[in-house]
């Protein structure tokens, strides 16, 4: 699960256990798929021979392949957020393939989706940006002393740090990002105009975070407990760590504040 490295956090790259529990949702999806695709064929001959009709019409097998895939997701313990996603993929291939579009459109898709979202599989966080007002009340968190280091773990297309950098000049900001679109974006807007603000790739379990006096984290659930041990693990006392909507179970933050913004989030706080 977790090595420890001449005291310092190091995350494994492979799933260590085979357990479903353990899997990234993505292959509980396909598993459900697989499942749902053996019950759905029974069906389909079990029709074929009583029923008398000689084939079923696509969209209904999609639809029964969707019923079957949800309920073997829900029986495997997905997050119920999954199901209709579970529901409604085979349909909506089947209808899409209805419109004959090109497989360039496809092609095209996929590469972009790839680029954006080709890692959630297994660091399950999304791309999803900071509003203004999570921006503006960051910034009022911000260490009063010039001078001070600040991160955004997953930085995306660099928005937030370009913010902040104009809101509080007097800091050091940097970002890192895993994802290959929004890093090229992020890249290109910090070396555009006057912005002062640094951004790498790569994979921020790897970073140590011992020189930054701010962590801003916008992740999701999933991380956050470890992301707590490698904050306590690394960072200095007296530095502190935000976190946009995900709290870290059991730790009560310091400050919590609540924002008026489109998606209801909470910023909270912890000093280290
Ligand atoms: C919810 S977005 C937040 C974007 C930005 N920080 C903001 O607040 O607007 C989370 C970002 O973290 C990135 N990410 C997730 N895990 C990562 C990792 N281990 N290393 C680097 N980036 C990661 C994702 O690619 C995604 O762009």
């Amino acid at each position: 699960m977790q090595l420890q490295n001449h005291n310092k956090l190091v995350i494994p790259r492979v799933f260590p256990s085979v357990s479903i529990s353990m899997m990234p949702p993505v292959l509980t999806a396909l598993i459900s798929q697989i499942v749902a695709l053996m019950g759905s064929s029974i069906v389909t001959v079990l029709i074929s021979q009583f029923a008398m009709e000689s084939s079923l019409d696509p969209l209904w097998w999609g639809l029964m392949q969707g019923i079957f895939s949800a309920a073997v997701g829900h029986y495997l313990g997905m997050a119920r957020w999954w199901l209709p996603i579970n529901l409604m993929f085979v349909p909506a291939i089947l209808l899409v393939l209805a419109l004959d579009l090109s497989p360039l459109w496809f092609l095209g898709a996929f590469l972009l989706l790839l680029l954006i979202y080709g890692k959630v599989y297994q660091t399950q966080v999304p791309l999803y940006l900071s509003s203004g007002e999570a921006i503006e009340a960051v910034a009022s968190l911000l260490p009063k002393d010039p001078g001070f280091s600040f991160v955004d773990l997953g930085s995306g297309c660099g928005g937030l740090l370009q913010q902040l950098n104009k809101a509080r000049p007097d800091g050091i900001y940097h970002g890192i990002e895993a994802a290959p679109l929004p890093f090229i974006l992020s890249k290109f807007r910090s070396l555009i105009g006057v912005s002062d603000w640094r951004v790498s790739w790569g994979d921020f379990w790897q970073m140590d975070l011992s020189q930054h006096d701010v962590v801003y984290a916008y992740l999701s659930p999933v991380p956050m407990a470890l992301l707590w041990r490698k904050v306590r693990e690394e960072m200095r006392p007296g530095s502190i760590l935000i976190s946009n909507s995900f709290v870290v179970p059991g730790i009560e933050p310091e400050v919590t504040l609540k924002l008026g913004d489109f998606s209801g989030s909470t910023l909270y706080l912890w000093r280290l």
